[in-house]
């Protein structure tokens, strides 16, 4: 192998995963992973990817390990290879990644997973995380691991752009006080993962194409509604974004149900919160497990209703969170 033009080592980073507001669904350029719509997601401080890469010298092949188990991977593969093209290094890498979240349980582990995995070897190579944000071939890279990824290398509210497919931060995780309150309804993996669901979605559903045109207006509403700081208003386009992409999705053929009976106890208790005078909104994505959007004064009142529905074990309190960091 020949000499790197950088500096090799090592490099632990943190990224939490991200839960969108205003949802994506759908892709118009499958090669590239540019989304068909834009899309508004709250990145999360307690739920994420830790993840250390190593450019080892030592090393003829890339390893991967995932929560303690030797995994192979394709994505991650094509990812350490995106890297090592735009640093312009060569040595094989060892990927050791832990997942503080269910992987593919629709918990988004593939977002934090993607950030993580991006950040730690971009910081590998001794490059700069903060250069990395801003760089338009880093951002793509991190998009094709996962459209919903990029959203992850920022904290607290953040927009990914269709037209661009970049990704800018809205508001900082400390700006307001808002809490998602994470019920998790099932253990087994999904059975079909986003990207599958959406070619179908996209290829069968009569309703997808309307989905894709009223999404602007929701894109619209929710910056009006965070710029006002209003959470009623913010919550309203969370849910009519969640159940457009949920009836895209039943609209397959054939169709693509991802709730479960749990997933409608849950709702059930999210409306009665309201209707008591609970500021409390759901959304859902490609999983049955439903995230609940609240103030913080309020999560203690939502996480007890969600534990009546969920196992008590199974419910989280999570806080806006910070953008990929990198750890010493
Ligand atoms: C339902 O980012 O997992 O969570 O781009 O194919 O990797 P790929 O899909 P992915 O899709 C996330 C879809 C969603 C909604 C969202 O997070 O916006």
């Amino acid at each position: 192998m020949s000499q790197s033009a950088h500096p090799i080592g090592t490099a632990t980073a943190w990224a939490g995963i991200n839960i969108a507001l205003v949802k994506y669904w759908g892709k118009r350029d499958t090669a590239r992973n540019l989304p068909a719509v834009s899309s508004l997601s709250l990145t999360l401080a307690e739920m994420g990817t830790r993840t250390t890469v190593t450019f080892d010298p030592e090393l003829t092949t890339d390893v991967f390990e995932l929560d303690g188990e030797p995994r192979e991977d394709p994505r991650v593969i094509a990812m350490l290879d995106g890297i090592r093209g735009l640093r312009r290094v060569e040595r094989h890498a060892r990927v050791v990644s832990r997942n503080h979240v269910p992987t593919a349980s629709g918990l988004a582990s593939s977002a934090s997973g993607a950030a993580a995995l991006a950040a730690a070897a971009w910081a590998a190579t001794g490059g700069d995380l903060a250069a990395a944000r801003a760089d338009r071939a880093f951002i793509e890279l991190v998009r094709r691991g996962s459209g919903s990824a990029p959203r992850s290398l920022y904290g607290g509210l953040v927009e990914l752009d269709r037209d661009s497919g970049g990704v800018r931060p809205v508001l900082s995780a400390s700006a307001w006080d808002l809490r998602m309150v994470v019920a998790r309804l099932a253990h087994a993996p999904k059975k079909i993962s986003s990207r599958q669901g959406m070619a179908r979605t996209a290829a069968t559903s009569p309703f997808y194409g309307a989905w894709v045109d009223a999404h602007p207006a929701d894109m619209v509403a929710a910056r009006a509604a965070i710029e006002a700081r209003d959470l009623p208003a913010l919550g309203a386009v969370m849910e009519r974004s969640t159940y457009r992409m949920h009836a895209a999705m039943l609209g397959a053929d054939p169709p693509l149900r991802y709730w479960n009976g749990r997933t409608l106890d849950a709702l059930d208790r999210v409306e009665a919160l309201r209707a008591a005078g609970v500021g409390a909104w759901a959304t859902m994505d490609a999983g049955p497990h439903v995230k609940v959007l609240c103030l913080a004064a309020d999560a203690e009142a939502v996480a007890g209703a969600l534990a009546e529905v969920a196992d008590p074990a199974d419910v989280t309190v999570a806080r806006p969170g910070p953008g990929a960091t990198l750890e010493p």
